[in-house]
């Protein structure tokens, strides 16, 4: 038996549960129901992510303090998350004393060790309020295009990089002050330090997805820099030990909340574990921390130091999730797609939702698309059709002609003992996260068991005189086969496997207990298990998502300021653009090119990075700002047209040479193809 400690990313405690959440969620939990189904001790812990600036301007405008706010949102978070089965032993939130207290001491330990570096940083600070201004609080003018009402950090428009102080006609956009230079100091992580740790721990086996290790190792190359720890006051956090009115930067105490949450639970709830026996830097337990894409920068280099630098374990492994989609497009409030978690419960089964995200999960770090129409084919085809409606037709057999009991003898051994030997296979895919793979084979079980109904034809049997016996056994094996899929659904469908095991009478219905055939065995009278998926249901969940959000009492200060922002930008322009000549057109180098490749870029949920031919010897690297709308799938094979004399532009994630056309309003982008006939190095005029 293997000792497991499993978490999730924290979720921060100033907005609801979505869709997006969900996905790495009800992975976690199926892996975590999938291992005590297989016989191993797994501890499951989360908490609230409670500190940091958005979370203190919530609370703010909200008008309430920050602990009320915090506890507010959590009470949500564990009432969502109980909705949909994703069932913590313990669920914290990283303000707590346990974590202040494990926070100073890895810190402490970090200082001690050298780890630490103080030094001056000049920042933009509005004094109106009173505090320093990250980059998303300031809006100004780009420096290079000049786009009014951009951010501190990048331009929406060109897609140039800068220091928020470069921004001309900077604003806080907290108080609408001009903001001023002001210098304070920073305590820094020595982050290089690690380098060399970091680059081994990252290659380890198994340590983290290789396509996410290769990632790495371009931020290796491009050398490690030092992380800033410390915000200054006001800031909703814990106090740095040694250095009054600094805080501790949110994501200092964030991962720290994972060890501080699994002590709360030894201390309250499980007094035979130890703290020490899963943290030490010797433990022969194992950690798993459950984590997006978005998060690994963290996870992989800053979380595993810290614990090194203060003597702890580090994590057995991070299990990486992509991003989720709905109809194939990034979550919209306007297009009712950005739904909560409640919402959801308001409409439809949980349960739903797990089977599906579970066909499409795998180990891959790969984007899921939550497709609605699919959802509703897919949950009606396999759990409906196929899953339940094995024993609703077999279950009133027995009921009715036979008692409530199963045959005295197993009609097809055979055939049971297939469908129980791929369990281990099965469990494998489980282990391995391989869920998509898992639920692919039990659906082809599903298949032959409602194929040997289907043949047998009991309700044909049962009205042919002397056939009792062999309906009796048909039935008798179809609820075998039922009850092997149920034990190898329940980690992806929990709510069912429980009624499913109250319907058999079975005491227990982990992987090891499918071994025993059900013989002369009493059942309970059949209920209903699932109703197939109302398209209306759903229909009405997208149109209450839409309600829902564009309530003005639920959209928060920042947030509709962007939204604001946003709606402004994309009102057309017609007739404000500045005239040029054709002398200014001709300059233009248009050209037809062939998307080779196309590919989601770390670190950004804006651009993709496409591979183009432009019939020259060399393809063409180019960033387009068309992530929200298009997946690298969509465009891979496709003709577009590209601005081919561009200047190669520097960007965060590399040069972009070129820039691809596209057409959009407030609503879409649609990428600029030329007719059939165009091949790649045509010229566009
Ligand atoms: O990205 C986020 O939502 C963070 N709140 C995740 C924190 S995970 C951990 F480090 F605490
Ligand atoms: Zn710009």
């Amino acid at each position: 038996m293997r000792q497991i400690l499993v978490t999730n990313a924290l979720p921060y405690a100033n907005g609801p549960i979505h869709m997006g959440h969900l996905l790495g969620y009800i992975q976690a939990d199926i892996w975590v129901r999938a291992m005590r189904a297989m016989g191993h001790d797994v501890t499951y812990v989360c908490a609230d992510d409670a500190h940091g600036t958005a979370i203190m301007l919530r609370a703010e405008a909200n008008g309430i303090s920050p602990e009320q706010q915090i506890a507010n949102v959590q009470q949500e978070h564990i009432r969502d998350f109980d909705g949909f089965g994703v069932h913590f032993d313990h669920y914290d939130s990283t303000h707590s004393d346990t974590n202040r207290a494990r926070a100073s001491e890895i810190y402490v330990k970090n200082r001690d060790a050298g780890n630490i570096a103080v030094r001056p940083v000049t920042q933009l600070f509005d004094p109106e309020k009173g505090m320093f201004l990250s980059d998303r609080f300031i809006k100004g003018t780009c420096p290079k295009c000049k786009a009014e009402d951009q951010y501190g950090d990048s331009c929406e428009v060109c897609g140039t990089t800068y220091n928020a102080t470069e921004l001309i006609n900077p604003k806080s956009t907290l108080s609408g002050a001009t903001p001023v230079e002001k210098s304070s100091d920073h305590y820094f992580f020595k982050l290089p330090n690690f380098g060399e740790y970091l680059q081994k721990w990252t290659r380890d086996e198994g340590r983290l997805p290789v396509s996410i290790a290769n990632k790495l190792d371009e931020w290796f190359e491009n050398g490690l820099n030092d992380w800033d720890i410390s915000r200054d006051a006001p800031y909703f956090g814990f106090e740095i030990p040694d250095a009054p009115n600094k805080y501790f930067y949110v994501w200092v105490d964030a991962p720290i909340g994972y060890m501080s949450s699994f002590e709360n639970y030894v201390k309250t709830k499980r007094p035979d574990l130890n703290f020490d026996d899963y943290w030490k830097k010797d433990s022969d337990k194992e950690v798993y921390h459950f984590i997006g894409k978005d998060i690994v920068y963290f996870h992989a280099l800053f979380w595993p130091a810290m614990l090194d630098g203060a003597g702890y374990r580090t994590p057995t492994g991070l299990f990486v999730n992509g991003f989720l989609t709905v109809n194939g497009q990034k979550m919209s409030k306007s297009r009712g797609t950005f739904i909560k978690a409640e919402t959801y419960l308001q409409h439809l089964n949980p349960e739903y939702l797990r089977y599906y995200f579970a066909s499409k999960l795998s180990d891959k770090v790969e984007d899921s698309d939550l497709n609605l129409d699919d959802f509703v084919q897919k949950v009606n085809s396999d759990l409906v059709g196929k899953v339940v409606n094995i024993a609703s037709r077999c279950a009133k057999f027995i009921n009715t002609k036979f008692d409530n009991k199963l045959s005295a003898s197993c009609a097809e051994p055979e055939l049971v003992q297939s469908f129980i030997a791929a369990g281990d296979s099965i469990a494998k895919a489980y282990e391995e996260r391989e869920f998509s793979a898992a639920i692919r084979e039990i659906m082809a079980l599903a298949d032959r068991a409602n194929q040997y109904i289907d043949e047998k034809k009991p309700w044909a049997l049962a009205k042919i005189e002397g056939e009792e016996q062999q309906v009796h056994d048909v039935c008798s094996v179809g609820i075998n086969l039922f009850r092997q899929l149920a034990i190898y659904l329940a980690p992806v469908l929990p709510t069912l496997a429980e009624q499913v095991q109250a319907f058999l009478q079975l005491d227990t219905f982990d992987f090891a207990s499918r071994e025993t055939i059900l013989i002369g065995h009493e059942i309970a009278l059949f209920q209903p298990l699932m109703q197939r998926v109302d398209p209306k249901a759903v229909a009405a969940m997208v149109d209450a998502s839409k309600d829902s959000l564009a309530a003005p009492a639920e959209a928060p200060k920042a947030e509709k300021k962007k939204e604001k922002a946003k709606e402004k930008k994309a009102e057309p322009k017609v007739g404000e653009a500045e005239i040029i000549t054709i002398d200014d057109f001709v300059k233009i180098d248009l050209r037809v090119a062939e998307v080779l490749e196309a590919a989601t870029v770390e670190g950004s949920d804006k651009l993709l990075q496409l591979t183009l031919n432009v019939g020259e010897a060399e393809p063409r690297n180019v960033f387009s700002g068309i992530r929200e709308f298009y997946q690298p799938e969509d465009l891979k094979g496709k003709l577009v047209v590209m601005v081919a004399n561009l200047a190669p532009r520097k960007m965060r994630f590399g040069i972009s040479n070129g820039m691809v056309l596209a057409a959009g309003n407030g609503d879409g982008v649609w990428v600029i193809s030329p007719e059939s006939g165009a091949k790649a190095g045509d010229k566009v005029s």
